[in-house]
């Protein structure tokens, strides 16, 4: 079967734009103009003229049209750049407009500087949390022995880590380019065995050969590193990043990076965090570790994304006063300024781990001296594995207006005193999968994702509405809308019937699927729902808890500091409450968990109903794709629905005031 094109459904779209001719109004040739010319030959099967008399479509570059050099404009038969990657993303635009049958007239920049994918791929093909087959970039391959053991010999093993299927890397940065992503950094963030040495010979050339495949749809290309490089791959005593030998081990590294890719970006670091090595082992904080990265990236403009997921995995249970929720602040607040101007911290959007419902890290808006991106999880590693429907752009919508500190709407780029050293960056979702996603519905958060970082302006209803426009292009509007239907709620969905009220941490431990309502409850990693037979939650609280709500600008955290004014859906983060409590929607804390969980699982029901409607409607894969996960989300909803109903019926013995079913 052929791969899906994300987004843009190719053969439509050649339909509709076939008779078109294209004019190319340049007095310079760069690789992205040269990639915009073989884009409309090549790939459109529109025609390129040399007349602009002839053409049907201009496209031309105007360093006049805007500051941001990102910048497009759209008019009728116009397309104008501010340079050639603004007209790359104009391009898009244009074949978004007229594809979604809107109105061919949009100027616009991006709202965010830097728009950035992760990727957790590994060299032998795996992917952390990936839920749509293998790496894209990497595999086992061949007779070598490329397993992730641990050891660092890389004698004998050759380049053949690398999948090399630059036709499917190709439909990517497409993809990428076609919704403004800028950047992306393509292995884990836990850099292990052989991934260490992607940033020395012989590896590196292969990445510097994807890395020009990406520049020329305007994407940057980076590495992420693991801390202990210079031991490990290096042959020196020590890592530490105030040693001599150790800066210039890196100093000649990254210079040699530059040598084969000119145009490298950075490197993103995970240090001292999840049992990962990290400046804390030599005494030395992470101003001091990113720093010195920074220092050997300066004279080539490369940026060092230090992530600040940095908490003790150690935790004692026994001690209630202990919060991770609090470990990013405590660790990172105390640096604010002290980083240089080419590193960029990238911050989790919620304190704990990009659970279904978390509040804003309170970094954000605190920060005030550093550079700063909010990171998001496009894959679904709490949110249903992509098995789940789960549509989750109000959710991160609601995290990027949140307003801590009374600040701007651009929180973000205000704060970070390089402005362009901001922005958004996301866990990637995509592998081998013909659909890319493993379920053809979670390819609206990628492409959610790209556009919320361009516009924050955009509602979720609004993106949604474009994906669905221009991916299912072809069916009736009728069955677009009960697409619409299907998803537009799904997150609020899964959070119904997952753990109640933003307390948390009640699944699988590590799988991440599945409801397991003690799994994390007395284990080190830091996340507890403390729940006993008066009630749950966790108190963060200063008169009473762990203080985690005093983080907050003064006027928020007067709100999380009070049960009676913290709003319902994120209560059980903040508070412990007992079972009888009375919530702002009229009803018991026990009363609201049955109806939520019982209301979840019929959602899911009615899911099933729609899509079976559809049959016929849309094509046959999607169908059965789709057909597929829903079944096997009714059967995680039935789970959650019953654990959770039980568990909570046999800690508080109150029951359900509508006598449904709680299995006891
Ligand atoms: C989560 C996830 C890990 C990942 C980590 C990270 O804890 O479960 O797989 O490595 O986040 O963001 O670094």
């Amino acid at each position: 079967m052929a791969i899906d094109e994300m987004w843009l459904q190719f053969s439509i779209l050649k339909k509709r734009l076939t008779n078109e001719i294209f004019y190319v109004n340049l007095e310079y040739e760069d690789k992205i103009t040269i990639r915009l010319r073989s884009e409309i030959c090549e790939w459109l099967g529109c025609q390129l003229t040399g007349e602009k008399s002839e053409a049907t479509v201009v496209l031309s570059v105007n360093s006049k049209l805007d500051d941001n050099l990102e910048a497009y404009e759209v008019k009728e038969n116009e397309i104008i750049g501010a340079s050639s990657v603004g007209l790359l993303y104009g391009f898009y635009a244009y074949l978004r407009l007229k594809l979604s049958g809107a109105n061919l007239s949009e100027k616009s920049a991006p709202a965010q500087s830097l728009r950035m994918i992760n990727h957790w791929d590994q060299v032998d093909g795996t992917i952390e949390r990936g839920y749509a087959g293998e790496s894209i970039f990497f595999g086992r391959f061949g007779s070598n022995d490329n397993t992730d053991t641990g050891s660092f010999a890389v004698k004998n093993i050759g380049t053949d880590i690398f999948r090399n299927d630059f036709t499917r890397l190709k439909m990517y940065a497409r993809f990428l380019a076609s919704i403004g992503i800028n950047a992306i950094s393509l292995n884990n963030v836990n850099v292990r065995g052989l991934g260490t040495s992607l940033i020395v010979s012989p590896y590196i050339e292969k990445v510097g050969e994807i890395s020009k495949l990406f520049a020329t749809f305007g994407l940057k290309t980076f590495l992420a590193i693991n801390w202990a490089a210079p031991k490990l791959i290096g042959e020196l005593k020590t890592s530490d990043p105030l040693d001599e030998n150790v800066y210039t081990w890196w100093q000649q590294t990254i210079d040699h990076i530059y040598e084969v890719i000119p145009d490298f970006g950075g490197f993103v670091v995970k240090a001292d965090s999840e049992g990962e090595p990290g400046p804390y082992q030599y005494g030395r904080n992470h101003a001091d570790g990113a720093n010195m990265l920074a220092k050997a990236f300066e004279k080539y403009n490369g940026l060092v994304i230090w992530r600040t997921f940095v908490y003790n995995s150690q935790t004692d249970w026994r001690k209630r006063k202990n919060d991770r929720a609090k470990a990013a602040y405590e660790n990172f607040m105390p640096l604010d300024g002290d980083f240089s101007d080419n590193v960029i911290l990238q911050i989790k959007f919620g304190p704990i781990d990009f659970g279904v419902r978390e509040p804003l890290m309170p970094l954000f808006g605190a920060l005030k001296k550093t550079n700063q991106l909010m990171e998001f999880q496009i894959t679904a590693e709490y949110l249903g594995h992509q098995l789940d429907l789960n549509y989750v752009l109000p959710q991160w919508l609601e995290m990027i207006h949140f307003d801590n500190y009374g600040q701007p709407k651009d929180t973000i780029r205000a704060n970070s005193p390089v402005a362009t050293h901001s922005g958004f960056i996301a866990i990637g979702n995509v592998g081998m999968d013909e659909n890319w996603c493993g379920n053809k519905l979670s390819q609206a958060n990628f492409y959610g994702f790209g556009r919320m970082c361009w516009n924050n302006d955009l509602t979720a209803t609004e993106i949604l509405q474009e994906w669905i426009a221009l991916t299912f292009s072809e069916v009736k509007a009728e069955v677009q809308k009960e697409i619409f239907e299907l998803l537009i709620d799904s997150n609020q969905t899964y959070e119904l019937y997952n753990a109640p009220l933003a307390v948390g941490s009640m699944m699988v431990p590590h799988y991440h699927y599945g409801p397991s309502i003690n799994g994390y409850e007395y284990d080190r990693w830091g996340a507890y729902h403390f729940s006993d037979r008066n009630g749950l939650g966790i108190d963060r609280t200063t008169a009473t808890g762990t203080g985690f709500a005093s983080l907050y600008a003064p006027e928020v955290a007067k709100v999380f500091e009070d049960k009676s004014k913290t709003p319902d859906e994120i209560l059980l983060f903040f508070h412990y409450v007992e079972y009888g409590h009375l919530l702002h929607n009229g009803k018991t804390l026990i009363q609201t968990i049955y109806d939520q969980h019982f209301e979840g699982f019929e959602r899911v029901k009615s899911y099933i109903k729609s899509w079976k409607s559809l049959k016929g409607q849309v094509d046959e894969a999607t169908y059965d794709n789709v057909a597929d996960r829903l079944e096997r989300q009714l059967e995680h909803a039935r789970n959650w629905r019953d654990q959770v109903n039980t568990y909570f019926y046999r800690m508080s013995g109150i029951p359900d005031d509508q006598g449904r079913e709680i299995y006891r």
